[in-house]
């Protein structure tokens, strides 16, 4: 009798060819250096993450973001270490090539450099992450241990979702006199040692002249043309999501067009007696 494939994709993987070369952290910096732009993606599962990594992008990043994209939250804010964990660990597993960043989820970093220590070797040791993601200027002290301690830390300044409270919602950071701060936030995260400042929504001057003072690679999100690489939430740059869109969103696909159509031909076959057809029976 032949053995039949696993139903439910158990046991499938995504990695039954030979490891590629990893992407690592010193790579990035010298794609900075040779002027060469790269991307990003949020992924929070191992298809999606396989998906990406086959497609070269470099950098997956799971975000806090799987609050609002994956478990139905309004916000990022709810979102604990224990969801992200499985998630940075099915992405870590699958992805052969790209570092995989684990973002820090809101109130499991910002109390202390030790609080932040502990949060991120979790995700290192547990899930397989690569890299840790902080959000916050005065993030200094969590950067500089945590550096240290040997796991590379991505800073995220200007708008930052887990502080939409207190910034007052999804406003444009850094505009006029605010860029300054900006820009000296980058630095002194540079210094404590971030391998890459995340910029999100400022202004698209702001983008660029933060990334001509920083030596380590800048990652934007509405943050202009003018960064080293680019990262989008997947689920908006591949149009699975729907509605009114942030202005720094591309839609590359409707996957969501797709998606219904497939579920809907699937119905109308089950309804009609058409699925399965004697070659999906035994
Ligand atoms: O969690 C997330 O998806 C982010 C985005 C800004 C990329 O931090």
């Amino acid at each position: 009798m032949s053995e039949q494939p696993t139903p439910y994709g158990i046991g499938a993987t995504t990695t039954a060819q030979p490891p590629l070369k990893r992407i690592r952290i010193p790579h990035l910096r010298e794609m900075k250096e040779r002027g060469e732009k790269w991307a990003m993606l949020t992924a929070y599962d191992m298809y999606t993450a396989a998906t990406f990594d086959e497609a070269g992008i470099p950098v997956l990043l799971v975000g806090d973001s799987a609050s609002n994209n994956v478990l139905g939250n309004k916000t990022s804010l709810p979102v604990t270490v224990d969801e992200l964990l499985p998630l940075v660990r099915a992405v870590s597993g699958a992805a052969r090539r790209a570092l995989v960043v684990a973002d820090l989820p809101f109130g499991s970093y910002e109390a202390s450099a030790e609080q932040c220590f502990h949060t991120a070797v979790r995700f290192m040791k547990e899930a397989g992450a690569h890299a840790v993601k902080l959000e916050g200027e005065h993030m200094v002290p969590q950067v500089e241990l945590l550096t240290r301690s040997g796991i590379p830390v991505m800073a995220h300044i200007g708008f930052t979702p887990q502080a939409e409270h207190s910034i007052g919602g999804y406003r444009v950071q850094g505009r006029g006199e605010d860029a300054q701060r900006l820009v000296s936030a980058a630095k002194s995260l540079e210094a404590a040692g971030a391998f890459a400042v995340l910029v999100e929504m400022v202004p698209g001057g702001v983008g660029a002249q933060i990334t001509r003072s920083v030596a380590v690679p800048t990652v934007g999100i509405g943050a202009g043309n003018g960064c080293d690489a680019q990262v989008l939430v997947w689920q908006d740059m591949a149009g699975l999501r729907t509605g009114r869109l942030p202005r720094f969103v591309k839609q590359y696909a409707d996957v969501h067009g797709v998606l219904r159509e497939a579920a809907g031909d699937f119905a109308a076959e089950v309804a009609a007696g058409a699925f399965p057809a004697p070659e999906h029976s035994f």
